[in-house]
């Protein structure tokens, strides 16, 4: 038997209904926020993820990497803003507006170890708006991260916010953090020794013991803003209390991404299901990509959500989802020449724009009984020996447990009074 790759998964067609009403709940208030999809390759050149100022480990070390057939460097996209960034300048999206607002739903893929809510295959729905540097862009980028939570109605869900600030003030800080880590050097966890040159703010996270005693005394990101970035700092703040967005001001978030100035921030949820990975989303502001990838000197900002996080935490009210894909209409054949009949009924349903699923073996009236049940329809017709010799049908609705048996030509008006 071949069986999937580590880290993937299947999802299988009974767990669908999940999927759809995330991406019915998400659409709806992305729409509502004129976010206009974009659809970028799970592939691009190599060097649109390997930039010389992307250092961190999701680039270095877990991206999945190939030449093609033509000895062209490949890499499967690890995350969605550097592919619709190099679209929005290839299609010069620019000249179209001040401010793009583009949002993307896919799959990426990581070379990380697979746990709950971390895949090596897995989905983003994310959202990019690039032309403007402007805090009243990230107030409603964060408004949005927060809207689409609430639609799938999720609890105990916390906003975490803080600022790296502009380049100057990230570099000041940088090398005063290196500056108070060094003396520590020998004590540090061998993943923090090897940031402490490539990627030092990245030691913010460390989930290891020793790691965050030492960070206790450290020089913060807020010491080090420059005017202008404390300013536009303090004026995202004031917009979100405004608009009477709860957050909380973090001081040690930096999240993962080289990329990020000014503002950073991430959707964090309080619930066993994720165990460690609580983070549902993460975004923030990025002030040099589009110049990188050889457009104008514009500034973006977006976020990520992980769909199977999400996904894990709607498990918890999934019996209040419904499948929407589920027949109303369920034609149950009782005889062997009665198949024909439940095609020929089927057509003229679908015809009329109903959903409807037959059965293509007679089988005894207990087992169809149990097979239409099974398939959730609203109603099942039973087409047996009398109906087949009278073009009647017998309907049933399986919610009031009515039962009529009616001429073939009034099926689509008893369907309605039923
Ligand atoms: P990120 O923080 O690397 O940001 O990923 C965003 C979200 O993707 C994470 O919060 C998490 O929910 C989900 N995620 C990441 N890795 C995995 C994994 N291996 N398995 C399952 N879920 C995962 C970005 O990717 C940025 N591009 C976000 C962004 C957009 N910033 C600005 N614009």
């Amino acid at each position: 038997m071949i069986r999937r790759v580590k880290g993937t998964y299947d999802v299988l067609p009974k767990d669908n209904y999940l999927w759809d009403y995330l991406i019915k709940q998400t659409y709806g208030v992305l729409n509502k926020y004129q976010y206009k999809e974009i659809r970028t390759p799970i592939f691009e050149h190599s060097e649109a993820f390997h930039r010389d100022s992307e250092l961190s480990d999701m680039v270095t070390k877990e991206t999945y990497n190939f030449k093609d057939r033509a000895n062209r460097d490949i890499t499967l996209r690890p995350e969605g803003t550097a592919g619709v960034i190099r679209s929005y300048v290839e299609n010069k999206l620019y000249v179209e507006g001040d401010l793009q607002k583009l949002f993307y739903f896919g799959p990426n893929f990581r070379y990380e170890r697979p746990q709950k809510g971390r895949f090596r295959q897995f989905y983003q729905l994310g959202v990019e708006a690039i032309g403007l540097t402007n805090p009243y862009v990230d107030a409603e980028v964060i408004m949005l991260c927060y809207d689409i939570v609430k639609s799938l109605n999720l609890k105990n869900i916390s906003i975490n916010i803080n600022t790296i600030g502009d380049n100057e003030s990230r570099i000041n800080y940088e090398k005063a953090l290196v500056d108070y880590l060094t003396p520590f050097y020998e004590e540090l966890s061998n993943d923090s020794k090897e940031r402490l040159s490539k990627n030092p703010l990245r030691i913010l996270d460390s989930k290891a013991d020793n790691d965050k005693e030492i960070l206790k005394n450290a020089p913060l990101p807020k010491d080090y803003l420059s005017k202008e970035a404390s300013n536009y700092f303090l004026e995202v703040l004031n917009i979100l209390d405004k608009e009477e967005i709860n957050y909380q001001v973090v001081d040690t978030l930096v999240r993962g991404l080289d990329y990020y100035e000014h503002t950073v921030f991430e959707i964090e949820v309080d619930s066993n299901n994720l165990g460690s990975h609580n983070v549902l989303a993460g975004g923030g502001r990025y002030q040099n990509l589009v110049s990188e990838f050889g457009g104008p000197d514009l500034g973006g900002v977006g976020f990520a959500f992980g769909v199977e996080r999400l996904l894990l935490m709607l498990e918890d009210n999934k019996d209040d989802i419904k499948d929407l894909k589920e027949p109303l209409v369920y034609i149950l054949p009782l005889e062997e020449n009665g198949v024909a009949k439940a095609l020929e009924v089927s057509k003229h349903l679908r015809d009329n724009g109903i959903p409807t699923d037959l059965s293509f073996i007679k089988k005894s009236f207990k087992a169809l009984l149990r097979q239409g049940l099974r398939s959730n329809a609203k109603f099942l017709i039973f087409i047996g020996e009398d109906e087949l010799a009278n073009n009647k049908l017998t309907i049933k609705n399986t919610i009031t447990e009515e039962q009529v048996t009616i001429n073939e030509d009034e099926l689509l008006s008893k369907l309605g009074e039923l």
